[in-house]
C-alpha cells in the first residue's frame, strides 16, 4: 500500500484528504507544520512513498521544508499544493525538484492522478537507480597510497596497447581495475567484453573463446562468433584465468600470438585487434611450479603486472568506500544514508574483510535496507565484523588497565603452566621469573592446578 503523507497546517484540509486517499487505499500520515513533517519523516521507520506539501505553512513554508527534505538526502516526490498561483513559489520548488503544483481549492481527481503519476514515476526512477548501483562502476575509490599508486599505474598502462595481468585476492576490485583500463584506453568507445573462465565447462571454452559454426557439435545450431570476435576493437577481459585447462591455454596462447585464430568447426581464419586483459585470485607462479599453467603464457599475459591490494592492506579507504557504498544503495533504495559512531567505525577499520570490497559493498547494501537507526553503533554492525573486530574484542570488556594487566598475565601464566605440564619450577624458568615470584602471582591471579 502507497504511503503518503499530508502536510497542511488547516485541519479541515488534512481530514478531508485524508479521508479520501484512504478510501482510495493509500495509507496517510500528516503533519501541521514543515518541522513536524521532517521530525516525523525522520522517526518514520517506513518508507514514505509522496508528499502533499502546502506552501504557505506557518514555521518553515513550503519552499523551505522542500529543501531541507533534499538537504536531508529525501528524494521521493513532493507534490505542492498553493492557495494562489505564485511564480516565485512555483519556480523555486520546480528548481528543487517539487514533482508537481496543485491550486486551492483542490480539484480532487487531479489531486489523486497527480499522486497516482508521482509514486509510479518514483518507483521507475528507483528501479533504474537499483539497477544502475547494480552495474560494476568505473569509479575507483579510495585514496590511500596503495590506491593511489594502482590508480597512477592504471594511468599509465591505459593507453598502450599492453597485456596486463591483474592479481588480486577475490573481491579486491580485479574487474574494476580491468574496466578502468579500458575506460581509460583508445578502446573505450568499444567494446568491453568479459569472459570468465572458471565459469565455463572445459569442453565449451574454446567455441565460447572462438566461435563456432553451425552443425561443428552438438547445439551449436547458429553460426557464433565467440568473444574474441565480439571484443574485436575493444577489450576482451579473460577473468579467472588459473582455471583454464592445459588445453585451453595452448590454444590461448596461438591465438595470442598470432591475434589470428578459426571457429570451431570453421575453415576460415578470422583476424581480430584485441587487447587482452587477465585476472586471477590464484598464485600463478604456484601454478606453474605445480605444472597447472603454462609459463609461456603467463609471459604473454602479464606484459604489464598489476596487483590490486586486498582491503586490509589499506583501511584507509575503508570508511571512504563504505560511505560511497551507502550512498549509492540509499539513492537507489529509496533510503536515507546512515551514518556511524565512532566506535562503529572503529569496528569496520579493525575488520579483515576477507571478502574485500565486495564484502563491504553487500553489507552497506544490507544496512541500508534494513536499518532502522540514522547512526549505526558498533552493536548494530553485522555480527562476523564486530565478532571480528579484535580490538573490540580484545580491549573492550576492561574497566581499567589493572584489570587489562591482570587478564593478560592470568592468561600467560596459565598458557606456559601448561605448556610445562603444570611443573612450577620449569615455568618459572620460561617466565624468567623467580620460583617464589611466580608463586605469588599464581596465588595472587587465583590460578589453580587443575584437579
Ligand atoms: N575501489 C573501489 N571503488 C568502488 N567500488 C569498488 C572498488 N573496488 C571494488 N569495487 C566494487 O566492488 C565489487 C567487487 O569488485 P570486482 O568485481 O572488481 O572484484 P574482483 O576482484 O573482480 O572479484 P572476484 O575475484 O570475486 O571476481 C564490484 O561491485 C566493484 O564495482
Ligand atoms: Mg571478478
Amino acid at each position: 500500500m502507497p504511503r503518503v503523507m499530508i502536510c497542511d497546517d488547516e485541519p479541515s484540509i488534512r481530514k478531508t484528504l485524508a479521508e479520501i486517499l484512504e478510501d482510495e487505499n493509500y495509507q496517510v500520515e500528516t503533519a501541521d507544520s514543515g518541522e513536524s513533517l521532517v521530525s516525523q519523516l525522520r522517526r518514520s521507520e517506513s518508507r514514505i512513498d509522496a508528499i502533499l506539501l502546502d506552501v504557505w505553512l506557518p514555521g518553515m513554508d513550503g519552499v523551505e521544508t522542500l529543501a531541507k527534505l533534499r538537504e536531508l538526502g529525501y528524494h521521493m516526490p513532493v507534490i505542492v499544493i498553493s492557495g494562489h498561483a505564485s511564480l516565485d513559489f512555483a519556480v523555486k520548488a520546480t528548481k528543487l525538484g517539487a514533482f508537481d503544483f496543485l491550486e486551492k481549492p483542490l480539484n480532487l481527481d487531479r489531486v489523486m492522478v497527480t499522486l497516482a503519476n508521482a509514486i509510479k514515476h518514483f518507483k521507475l526512477e528507483r528501479r533504474q537507480a537499483v539497477l544502475e548501483a547494480q552495474l560494476p562502476t568505473v569509479e575507483m575509490v579510495g585514496e590511500s597510497p596503495a590506491m593511489r599508486t594502482l590508480k597512477e599505474d592504471i594511468a599509465l598502462a591505459a593507453p598502450s596497447d599492453g597485456r596486463v595481468l591483474i592479481l588480486g585476492e577475490s573481491g579486491s576490485g580485479k574487474e574494476l581495475a580491468a574496466r578502468m583500463i579500458h575506460a581509460s584506453s583508445h578502446r573505450a568507445r568499444e567494446p568491453f567484453i568479459e569472459m570468465n573462465c572458471a565459469a565455463i565447462p572445459e569442453e565449451l571454452i574454446e567455441s565460447e573463446l572462438f566461435g563456432h559454426m553451425k552443425g561443428s557439435f552438438t547445439n551449436a545450431n547458429e553460426n557464433k562468433p565467440g568473444k574474441f570476435e565480439q571484443a574485436d576493437g575493444g577489450t576482451l577481459f579473460l577473468d579467472e584465468i588459473a582455471d583454464m585447462s592445459l588445453n585451453t591455454q595452448a590454444k590461448v596462447l596461438r591465438a595470442l600470438q598470432e591475434q589470428r585464430f578459426q571457429r570451431v568447426g570453421g575453415t576460415n581464419i578470422v583476424q581480430v585487434d584485441v587487447r587482452v586483459i587477465s585476472a586471477t585470485n590464484k598464485d600463478l607462479e604456484e601454478e606453474i611450479e605445480a605444472g597447472r599453467f603454462r609459463e609461456d603464457l603467463y609471459y604473454r599475459l602479464s606484459v604489464i603486472p598489476l596487483r590490486v591490494p586486498p582491503l586490509r592492506e589499506r583501511p584507509e579507504d575503508i570508511l571512504a568506500l563504505a560511505h560511497y557504498f551507502i550512498e549509492g544503495f540509499a539513492r537507489a533504495y529509496g533510503r536515507r544514508p546512515i551514518g556511524f559512531t565512532s566506535a562503529a567505525e572503529r569496528a569496520l577499520c579493525a575488520y579483515r574483510w576477507p571478502g574485500n570490497v565486495r564484502e563491504l559493498r553487500n553489507i552497506a547494501e544490507r544496512l541500508v535496507i534494513m536499518s532502522r537507526k540514522e547512526t549505526l553503533d558498533a552493536v548494530d554492525l553485522p555480527r562476523q565484523l564486530i565478532g571480528k573486530s579484535n580490538d573490540e574484542i580484545w580491549f573492550g570488556k576492561y574497566d581499567s588497565l589493572r584489570e587489562a594487566r591482570d587478564d593478560f598475565e592470568r592468561k600467560y601464566i596459565e598458557y606456559s603452566l601448561h605448556q610445562n605440564g603444570w611443573n612450577i619450577t620449569k615455568t618459572a624458568e620460561a617466565l624468567k621469573l623467580e620460583r617464589s615470584n611466580l608463586h605469588k602471582k599464581m596465588k595472587q591471579l587465583e590460578i589453580q592446578a587443575p584437579s
